[in-house]
C-alpha cells in the first residue's frame, strides 16, 4: 500500500516513529520500515540526558547524530526528546544535590548546548519538560528539578530554549492526560497560566500509552481545549498494549483503537500528527516495564504488519 508518511502528509500531518539507532544498524527490516513509512522520527532514548551528557560538560552527540542522519537522508523532521525529566539522567546529575544557582547554570548550559548549538535548525520540536506531574492528580511531581528550582523551572526551561532555537516548537509532553480528568485540568490550568505569563509554550505532547479498549471518550474534547489556548497538540509516543500472548480478538480492538487515535487527531485542525513508541512489537518499552503487557505497537515481532498497521493505512 501506499506508505504512512504519504497518506499523512496528504492530511497535512505527520506520522513518526520512536527509533533506536542501534536497532537502524543491527536490523535491515527494521531500517527500512522506519525510512518507508515514518515522516518524523523520535529518539527513543539518545538525546536523554544521560546520553547527552555522561559526565558534567562532556557531551557526546555521537548516536544522536547517526538518528539526524538517517533523518536527513530519508528527509524526515526530527522531534527532539527530551529535556527536563526525572528519569535517564546521568548520576552526577541526579545524585548531585545542587543549590538553585548551581542547578539553573547546568540546566542552561545544557539547553543552550543541545537546543542551541547542536540541533537548531534540525530538530522542530522540542519535548523541554517530560512527564511534570505525578502518575495521577494534579500536583507536580518532585523531581530534582522542582525540589530545588521550585516551579518556576518550567518557564524557566521554556524561555531558556526558545533563546537558544527561536524556530523549534516547544511542548509539555504528558501521560494519563489523553481524555479530561484531574491530572489533564493540571496539566490545563498550568498551560493557560503559562501563555498568560508570556512563556513560550507551543505545543502539549500527549503521549498515549494506551492499554487495548481504553481510548478515553473525550480525548477531542480535551484536544480541543488546548487547541483553544492556541496551542498544537500531538500525540507524541503511541501504543496500544494487550495482554500476551495477544489473541485476534484483542488484535482487533487494538487495530480500532489506533483508528480512533488517527481519527481522533485528525478531527483536531491543530493536532500536528502522531509518533508511534517503537516500530515492532519486538523493540516496545512495554514488556520490559509491565509485565504480562505487550504487542502494543503496528508491525509485529518480525516486523510484518498487524491489523493495527490496516487501520492506521485506512484512518489517513
Ligand atoms: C522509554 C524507552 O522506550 C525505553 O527504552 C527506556 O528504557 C525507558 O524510556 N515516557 C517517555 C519515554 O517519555 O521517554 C519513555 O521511553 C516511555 C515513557
Amino acid at each position: 500500500g501506499v506508505p504512512l508518511r504519504d497518506l499523512a502528509a496528504e492530511q497535512g500531518v505527520r506520522i513518526g516513529a520512536a527509533v533506536n539507532p542501534y536497532l537502524l544498524e543491527d536490523a535491515p527490516d527494521y531500517r527500512a520500515l522506519v525510512a518507508e513509512q515514518y515522516g518524523s522520527v523520535t529518539a527513543q532514548n539518545v538525546m536523554k540526558w544521560n546520553t547527552l551528557q555522561p559526565e558534567r560538560g562532556e557531551y557526546d552527540f555521537s548516536t544522536a547524530d547517526t538518528l539526524t542522519a538517517f533523518a536527513d537522508e530519508h528527509d524526515q523532521a526530527m522531534r527532539g526528546h527530551t529535556l527536563l525529566w526525572h528519569q535517564q539522567n546521568p548520576e552526577w546529575l541526579a545524585e548531585g544535590d545542587f543549590g538553585p544557582e548551581e542547578l539553573r547554570s547546568i540546566m542552561r548550559d545544557h539547553i543552550d548546548t543541545v537546543v542551541g548549538e547542536h540541533f537548531a535548525g534540525r530538530v522542530y520540536a522540542w519535548d523541554v519538560i517530560n512527564e511534570p506531574f505525578r502518575d495521577s492528580g494534579g500536583e507536580l511531581r518532585p523531581n530534582l528539578w522542582l525540589d530545588t528550582l521550585g516551579a518556576d523551572y518550567i518557564a524557566e526551561a521554556l524561555h531558556t530554549a526558545h533563546e537558544a532555537d527561536p524556530d523549534a516548537r516547544l511542548y509539555i509532553n504528558e501521560f494519563n492526560v489523553e481524555g479530561r480528568n484531574p491530572k489533564s485540568d493540571a496539566l490545563y490550568e498550568l498551560a493557560a497560566s503559562l501563555l498568560e505569563q508570556g512563556a513560550p509554550l507551543h505545543g502539549i505532547g500527549l503521549q498515549s500509552h494506551f492499554h487495548a479498549g481504553t481510548v478515553p471518550e473525550d480525548m477531542v474534547a480535551n484536544m480541543r481545549r488546548f487547541t483553544d489556548l492556541g496551542l498544537e497538540v500531538t500525540v507524541t509516543e503511541l501504543d496500544i498494549s494487550v495482554e500476551v500472548p495477544a489473541d485476534e480478538e484483542e488484535l482487533r480492538v487494538q487495530a480500532r483503537d489506533y483508528r480512533t487515535v488517527v481519527e481522533n487527531c485528525l478531527r483536531v485542525s491543530g493536532c500536528t500528527g502522531i509518533t508511534v513508541w517503537g516500530i515492532g512489537d519486538a523493540d516496545s518499552w512495554i514488556p520490559s516495564w509491565f509485565p504480562g503487557r505487550g504487542a502494543a505497537l503496528p508491525f509485529d515481532e518480525d516486523y510484518a504488519p498487524k491489523p493495527a498497521y490496516g487501520s492506521l493505512q485506512e484512518a489517513l
